[in-house]
This record gives structure tokens, sequence and C-alpha cells, in this order.
């Protein structure tokens, strides 16, 4: 595959080949996940408080998203990209999610955008799908709506498994090629996952997911302090930054750097 298409999603799931997804918000990231094979790079609002700073995904804005977008676009060959449409940019009408999805296709050079929300968003999610902009849905617990969620939780459990799956239904009929699940029980999002004929993504969803994402500071151990369960740490980015800045700081310190041969 020269690059990844909604089709060949579409064909993976169909032979039981699991999807990847990473995020990646810069240039270096996403060539590098491009190269290990990675299906999709998502350029997440999570860029908010894992690139900006924020404590959370909801200050960051269009006008943040779009460059960090562009550099991902620019840096991937293969893998799909991904535009995650920001809380405030679609939930207020159609048109206003079709106009900001417009702009990471256009200004980011984004293949496709996400959204959060699903029976309510079915609307947004069509008006995109028609404008000819591909869309993956995002439902389980929706990290803008963490207010409205009463914080961090788990989404369908028990008697609220109905409300998931109805979601699921809903931005599929809606149009969208793909849907990410985020902290769903694993069985809720296994029987979803067979239900449906498009790819689910799971985070926090268990094993029976068509796919996987998760946040590449989380994997790969640059953020650091007391993980979600859902995490797996892969590598330790933050070790090696560690070492490699006190090393960096020891030779200017001593003057062992540069040398004769970093010299002019
Ligand atoms: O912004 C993000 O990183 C996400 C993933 C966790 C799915 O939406
Ligand atoms: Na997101």
């Amino acid at each position: 595959v020269r690059k990844v298409r909604t089709h060949h999603l579409r064909e993976m799931k169909e032979r039981g080949e699991p999807i990847t997804m990473l995020t990646a918000y810069d240039m270096f990231t996403a060539a590098t996940f491009d190269e290990a094979g990675i299906d999709m790079l998502l350029v997440g609002d999570s860029a908010s408080n894992n690139v900006l700073g924020n404590e959370t995904s909801l200050p960051v804005t269009v006008d943040e998203l779009l460059p960090l977008t562009r550099a991902v676009a620019r840096s991937a060959r293969r893998a799909m990209v991904v535009g995650d449409l920001p809380f405030g940019s679609y939930q207020a009408s159609p048109e206003q999610g079709y106009l900001t999805a417009v702009r990471f296709m256009k200004e980011g050079g984004a293949h496709c955008v996400k959204l959060e929300g699903g029976v309510e968003m079915a609307p947004v999610i069509s008006k995109c799908v028609q404008g000819g902009i591909p869309v993956v849905a995002h439902i389980g617990f929706t990290p803008q709506s963490e207010h409205t969620l009463g914080g961090y939780r788990v989404q369908g459990r028990g008697d609220a498994a109905d409300r998931v799956v109805a979601d699921a239904h809903a931005v599929q009929e809606a149009g969208a090629f793909a849907v990410v699940m985020e902290m769903v029980p694993a069985d809720v999002a296994r029987w979803i996952s067979t239900e449906l004929t498009i790819p689910t993504i799971g985070i926090g969803a268990g094993n029976g997911c068509d796919g996987q994402v998760l946040v590449w500071q989380d994997a790969f151990g640059l953020r650091t302090g007391k993980m979600a369960r859902f995490v797996k740490q892969y590598a330790d980015v933050h070790q090696v930054l560690l070492d490699g800045a006190r090393a960096y700081r020891d030779d200017v310190k001593a003057r062992t750097f540069p040398g004769e041969e970093h010299s002019f």
C-alpha cells in the first residue's frame, strides 16, 4: 500500500488485520511513526495537554492545531493523517463543523477529520461526508465533554451499554468511515466491532476492536507519572532525553564540548 486510504482500512477489518494509530504533532515523530508502518497518524486535540502545556484538551484552538496538522501531513508518506476538530469548533451546527473540517483539509493538509460525539453529532458527520470530507467518529468517553460526563470514567457499563451501541450505529449511518471508542468495557466494544461494518479503533476499549490508538507521549514514556490503566509503555523517551541533556550540560560545564572536531 502506497498510501493508506479509507478502503484499505475497511479491507483490513474484513481480513481481521488490526489497524494501528498513534498521535503525532510534528515532523520527526510523524516521519518516524510513518517509517514504522503505523497506519494512521492522529494530530489529536491532545496536543493541548501533550505539546502546548494545558491541563486538558479544552483550551486548544483551530489556529493552534492547524500548523501541527500541516507539519504531520508534510512528513507522512504512507500513513493516513487525521485532523482532530477541537472543542467548540463544530458543535454549534453542521455548517460550523463543515467549515472547520474544510480548514483542516485545506490549510492542515489532513486526509480526514475526527470529531467527538454519537447520535447528537450525526448531522455534523453527514454534512462533512456529503461535502467530501471523510470522518472518523469518537464515542464512549469523549474528553471534550469531561465536565458533562463528570470526569474521566468508563462509558457504557451495564445499562449504559445501549447508549454506546446507539452512538456507534448512528455514526456509521451518518457516514463515518471509522470510529474511535474510548474507555468502553471490552465486551461492549467487541460486540460493537462485530455489529458495525466500519472499523473501530479502541483506546481503553479492550482487545476486540479493529484497531488501537495511543497518545505517543504516553506510549513511549515522554510523559512521566501515573498513567491511565489503558496505557502500555513501550519506550522511555523521558529517560533518554534526560540522560542526553545532562551529558550535554556536564560537557559544556567541563568545557569538553565543543572539541576540536566540532570547531573551525
Ligand atoms: O486527541 C487524541 O489524542 C485522541 C485520541 C486519544 C483518540 O482523540
Ligand atoms: Na482528541
